[in-house]
């Protein structure tokens, strides 16, 4: 009792006094903004990482890195399908997309040579790990996919991810109830957008966001790429995605690449992620130069470069010091903030990225901050994404 209320006087005591004192120096993460003091979100504790290698490994682990469940392709004990076997068991080494999905109970993946969706049901082991749906990359449409995203109704939409006319996004239906088979019928296939690296479901505006560019990101189509980003709304009576000129929104410059990859190398810088800021109405794209907010209520690019890092995601590093080069004019550009391949932001202020290394695809660890302080985890693994595995608060994934 004596002791109980020489705590509570001490907690008081201690309490009072850390007000009265003002910060002696203005820090990074006292400046205005910064979300000080918010306590870590019991539900941003689980990341998800994709891991390149053959086999590929999907991963669910702490912020610390400590692993707690693990998907590889020699999980997988239930018959399939000749072109979903091949796909699995093929050489690619790809790990490229990993999403929560169904309130945790799943995982939305691009796996080897697949496009995937998998059971994350640890407490049931007779239903957990199983590959609920998959259609095979081996094919002229989808080798290079980039993405998955569901939408209402148990549909998934797919991105193509190539430079043609025709490429975009291919929906399919996702409902656990039908068996895997050879060939998923598509049900609806919308072309026009190219390289669409990011998608994200909507579920105020009911619509699908995509990122990518208007023109062939290779160069093929002779003119430059601009990044974009293009929203599809959803109409609920026909279940189908609508392409509307006026969701799309341009990146106001267009750039090549020969900063990175050296003189006439054809591509024109693309988007790589794009991730809502939890609980408002705003994007946040990568591309290969750096970072651009969008504000969906004045639909106007609002920040860029290091604004963005000031305004959301202060405890940034640059990951390694050689990110520069000469670009098309011969003018010397660094460019610290490139190759940010994907990020993540949680709702107490906690951020996640991978930013690949210089003149390569992948990086080699996931960066992690918090309160402003950066931490090195998955050191040694070569990964293109990791993301919370929660659901964005304001950016709900559709339910069914
Ligand atoms: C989602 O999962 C949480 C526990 O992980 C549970 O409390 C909640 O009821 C679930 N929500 C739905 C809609 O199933
Ligand atoms: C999608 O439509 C385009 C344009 O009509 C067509 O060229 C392409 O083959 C279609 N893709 C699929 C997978 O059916
Ligand atoms: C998807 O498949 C399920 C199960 O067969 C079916 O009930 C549903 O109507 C299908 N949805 C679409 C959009 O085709
Ligand atoms: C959805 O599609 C139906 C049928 O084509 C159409 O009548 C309706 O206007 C569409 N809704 C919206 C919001 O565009």
């Amino acid at each position: 009792m004596v002791s109980n209320a020489l705590t509570w006087f001490l907690y008081l005591f201690n309490h009072l006094t850390d007000l009265s004192v003002p910060p002696i120096q203005p820090q990074l993460r006292l400046r205005p903004g910064h979300r000080i003091g918010v306590a870590p979100d019991p539900d941003f504790q689980e990341i998800l990482t994709g891991v390149y290698g053959v086999p590929a490994l999907l991963k669910i682990h702490d912020r610390t890195g400590d692993v707690r469940w693990t998907w590889g392709r020699s999980d997988v004990t239930q018959p399939l399908p000749p072109s979903i076997e091949r796909g699995l068991w093929s050489e690619a080494n790809d790990a490229t997309e990993v999403k929560w999905i169904r309130n945790g109970t799943a995982i939305a993946a691009i796996y080897s040579d697949l496009v995937m969706i998998i059971n994350h049901t640890p407490d049931q082991p007779e239903t957990d790990k199983r590959i609920t749906w998959a259609v095979s990359r081996q094919s002229e449409f989808l080798w290079n996919s980039h993405s998955v995203e569901l939408l209402p109704g148990d549909r998934v939409a797919v991105a193509t991810t190539g430079q043609r006319p025709w490429d975009g996004i291919l929906v399919y239906n996702a409902s656990v109830a039908n068996p895997l088979v050879d060939d998923p019928p598509v049900i609806q296939n919308i072309t026009g957008l190219r390289a669409i690296h990011a998608m994200i479901w909507d579920e105020q505006e009911q619509m699908l966001w995509a990122a990518g560019t208007d023109a062939a990101a290779d160069g093929s189509d002779n003119i430059p790429a601009y990044g974009v980003i293009q929203g599809y709304p959803f109409n609920a009576t026909t279940g189908e995605l609508t392409t509307d000129e006026a969701y799309i929104y341009r990146l106001p410059e267009a750039f090549d690449q020969e900063t990175e990859w050296g003189k006439g190398y054809p591509w024109w810088v693309g988007p790589h992620d794009l991730v809502p800021v939890p609980n408002e109405r705003k994007f946040i794209v990568s591309d290969d130069r750096g970072l651009h907010a969008f504000d969906l209520r004045t639909e106007q690019w609002t920040e860029e470069y290091d604004a963005v890092i000031d305004k959301y995601m202060q405890g940034f590093e640059v990951t390694t010091n050689d990110r520069y080069g000469y670009d098309r004019t011969g003018r010397f550009t660094e460019l610290p903030l490139s190759d940010l391949k994907s990020f993540n932001l949680a709702p107490d202020g906690a951020f996640l990225y991978v930013q690949s290394l210089w003149r390569e695809f992948r990086g080699f660890h996931t960066n992690v901050v918090m309160d402003g302080i950066r931490q090195e985890i998955n050191i040694g693994d070569e990964i293109y994404r990791s993301r919370w595995f929660a659901d964005i608060p304001g950016w709900p994934k559709p339910v069914r």
